[in-house]
């Protein structure tokens, strides 16, 4: 693999869940590929998980990796090709680019949206830049549009957990006091469209999102019937994305509890604000996975990491 910025960079995703499992049962299986082979990890916005499961993973893999909040401690980048860099910008991107990638042999960047710049935002100008700079392989760790390590992540957990051949999962979306971006949901669909599941989105009337992402996926305005029968339910917050950004919705009815999920096991990616996304008792219960998922982002990056070590030359 070359790079890993979406999901279908995977070419055989069941093949990729699998092994992605594999490497869980023998985390140290392949402790000498990355020796003497940094990961560079460049944060524009604040992270637990993927800050960590992603060195977690490097070191598995016998990788040094070195990491940098870049919107505190760096230089300020400019995106913008031609820009007369008289303002806040320090440094442009194509010489960001091409220094760290001198240091590193990966390069994995997390860069969040505007959400008051729909056009700007799905260029994904910031991992595009660095794309096209970056002399090493690229890896999102969330961009503007796209969360691909955290929808393998989930990928790999519903596999884990499935009873039957073919689940129902549910994509829901939930409350939050935030405007949130789609990434999260976009790859969580992204995955689900790879997958043998009964999948369904529910969200609330002018919350439909980016109509190429949702595909031939169905979509129900009732989160009730929905939720029926699932055998997974995975909480998710977005901001309107036909308004973009705006927060059209403030109370707590789609909020997810333990009555509305049954016996079905709840998802969500973390961080979860607890009785606004979903109650206590759903968190508290066995049903949750969220912590297994959390556990899954390190073998979901070693998956990535692995096979794009195995690609350089
Ligand atoms: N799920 C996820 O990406 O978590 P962090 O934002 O803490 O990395």
């Amino acid at each position: 693999m070359k790079k890993y910025t979406n999901i279908s960079d995977i070419k055989n995703f069941s093949q990729a869940i699998e092994e992605a499992i594999q490497l869980k049962k023998n985390p140290l299986k392949f402790s000498a590929l990355g020796k003497h082979k940094t990961l560079g990890l460049l944060f524009f916005n604040s992270s637990l998980r993927t800050r960590l499961s992603t060195q977690k993973a490097a070191l598995n893999l016998g990788m040094d990796p070195i990491v940098m909040n870049v919107s505190g401690d760096a230089w300020g980048i400019e995106f913008e090709d031609g820009r007369v860099m008289n303002g806040s910008t320090a440094e442009h991107i194509k010489e960001a680019a091409a220094v760290v990638s001198q240091y590193c042999d990966i390069i994995a960047v997390r860069a969040f949206p505007t959400l008051t710049d729909k056009s700007k935002d799905e260029s994904e100008h910031v991992l595009k830049a660095f794309t096209k700079y970056a002399t090493i392989p690229v890896v999102s760790m969330e961009s503007a549009t796209a969360h691909p390590l955290q929808g393998f992540t989930d990928a790999i957990t519903i596999t884990e957990h499935k009873k039957t051949a073919k689940p129902k999962v549910v994509l829901t979306w939930a409350p939050h006091v935030k405007a949130l971006p789609h990434a999260v949901a976009n790859s969580f669909i992204n995955a689900m469209q790879n997958m043998d599941v009964d999948f369904v989105i529910t969200h609330p009337e002018h919350y439909d999102l980016n109509p190429e992402i949702v595909g031939q996926t169905p979509v129900m305005y009732n989160q009730e019937d929905a939720l029926k029968d699932a055998d997974f339910v995975y909480a998710k917050n977005w901001s309107a994305y036909h308004d973009y950004g705006k927060i059209l919705k403030t109370d707590l009815d789609w909020m997810v509890t333990k009555e509305k999920l049954g016996d079905a096991k709840f998802m969500h990616c973390l961080p979860v604000r607890r009785n606004v996304v979903v109650e206590d008792a759903v968190l508290d219960s066995d049903n949750s996975l969220v912590i297994e998922q959390a556990n899954n982002r390190t073998y979901a990056a070693q998956w990535v990491l692995k096979s794009i070590l195995e690609g350089l030359k």
